[in-house]
């Protein structure tokens, strides 16, 4: 057997971050854990420090320097460094040949870009970076490069029913429509399990609680993606990170409910023919296929029993109830800056459901208002993108203070 693969792991502390350590704990002959970062949970970051011995060590600036003062208790063979820079370090380090980017929403956006400007095989789960600028990260990815493995579960399963060819294509970052090869692929579905107001008529959507968008059916994850998941805004997140991904149309992306989350996509190819991947709702399945990529490995997660699931159910969403899927769908068919407006807009309204200032049902209000107060312009820089993510947020923290989303003023 040869040495250990080396993995930096941005987000170790996060629930993508803990499936991936836990894919690495059971396979030490093949991975190493080498770069590790959190942001806000030093404790938890050290516990991880103390166990893999990594190379590098990041998170934030304000709670890194106090735990730097502790730093003679920790392994002294880690380098620890802190903000955005320790973070595109760790992403880029040097021992890392393998990237996991777990960091939540925009947050990771530099990063990825650092691990894809250093070649690296970057398995990417932060889906924001790509509804921002996906078609720039593939350009970089082309030209350093760099391998690109779709780990959202979605976009790992439509990856999973590709064939190899188109495989190749993918990681490459050339997409199904940028080569040589008749795709013959003519659209994909994503599935959605509905997320946990599924059901709820659309006046209560005004009074749900945040612990109740949290409480996702089937999926344990962070915080945002949750109540994303809540709103559908994932979906719609994943529409548009399935057209950068993939190079597809917003016309060849298809959303359908389905509450098992047990089919997690479907590619639908030229002669009638689907194929979709099933499994458990577990990130160790997608994490483990692309760290092992050509080969599979055991992940840990038990087989789909089919017998006890008994049935599968498809339906086609609520638009109105959940409009996040409609402004997705207006976004990617805009271009430009649109996703990175929605985006920012969406983290913003998140954050303040979250912390009790707006109501559920105002989510997409806030976000629909955003976007109408923007103009298009191109965002082929990451140095443009970043300043119209800022710009974005800007402007939704404006309407939020205002009141200006409630519906009537
Ligand atoms: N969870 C899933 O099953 C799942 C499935 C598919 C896709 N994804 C995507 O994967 C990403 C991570 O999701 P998650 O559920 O794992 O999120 P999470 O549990 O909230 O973890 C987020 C991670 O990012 C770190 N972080 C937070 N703010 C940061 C900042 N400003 N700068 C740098 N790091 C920061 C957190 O560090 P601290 O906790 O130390 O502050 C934590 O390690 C998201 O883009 C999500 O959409 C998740």
């Amino acid at each position: 057997m040869s040495e250990a693969i080396g993995v930096s792991i941005l987000g170790a502390t996060g629930s993508v971050g803990a499936s991936a350590l836990e894919v690495i704990r059971m396979h030490p002959d093949r991975f190493k854990a080498v770069g590790l970062s959190a942001w806000q949970q030093t404790d938890a970051l050290m516990a991880l420090v103390c166990e893999f011995s990594p190379a590098i060590a990041a998170a934030a600036p304000e709670v890194l320097s106090s735990q730097l003062v502790r730093a003679g208790k920790f392994p002294d063979t880690t380098r620890y460094c802190s903000g955005t820079a320790g973070l595109k370090e760790t992403a880029a380090h040097p021992d890392a040949a393998t990237v996991v980017a777990g960091i939540s929403g925009a947050a990771g956006l530099e990063s990825i870009f650092a691990a894809a400007h250093a070649g690296k095989r970057i398995l990417i789960a932060n889906k924001e970076p790509l509804v921002m600028c996906g078609n720039l990260l593939r350009r970089v990815a082309r030209e350093s490069r760099a391998r690109l493995f779709p780990v959202d579960s979605e976009h790992n399963a439509i990856f999973q029913c590709l064939p190899e060819g188109l495989q190749r294509e993918v990681i490459a970052g050339r997409g199904l429509t940028e080569n040589a090869i008749e795709p013959a692929v003519t659209h994909v579905t994503l599935t959605a399990s509905g997320g946990p107001f599924l059901r709820t008529a659309a006046a209560d959507l005004n009074t749900v609680s945040i612990d109740a968008a949290l409480e996702h059916p089937t999926w344990k994850m962070g915080p945002k993606i949750s109540v994303d998941s809540a709103t559908l805004m994932n979906k719609g997140l994943e529409l548009i990170e399935a057209c950068m991904l993939f190079g597809l149309d917003e016309s060849q992306v298809e959303v359908v409910i389905h509450p098992q989350s047990a089919l997690h996509s479907v590619v639908y190819f030229e002669d009638g023919s689907l194929i979709g991947q099933m499994a458990n709702p577990d990130m160790r399945i997608p994490i483990a296929y692309g760290l092992s990529y050509p080969d599979r490995i055991p992940s840990g997660v038990p087989p789909l029993d089919l017998v006890a699931m008994g049935r599968l159910e498809f339906e086609a969403p609520d638009i109105e109830r959940f409009p996040c899927i409609g402004l997705a769908r207006a976004v990617i068919r805009q271009g430009g800056s649109a996703p990175i407006v929605l985006n920012a807009a969406n983290e913003v309204a998140v954050e303040a459901f979250l912390a009790g200032m707006i109501r559920f049902s105002d989510i997409p209000s806030l976000i629909d208002a955003v976007l109408n107060t923007y103009e298009n312009a191109s965002a082929t820089e990451l140095s443009v993108v970043l300043s119209i993510d800022q710009e974005a947020r800007a402007a939704a923290r404006n309407i939020l203070a205002k009141g200006l989303y409630r519906i009537g003023v």
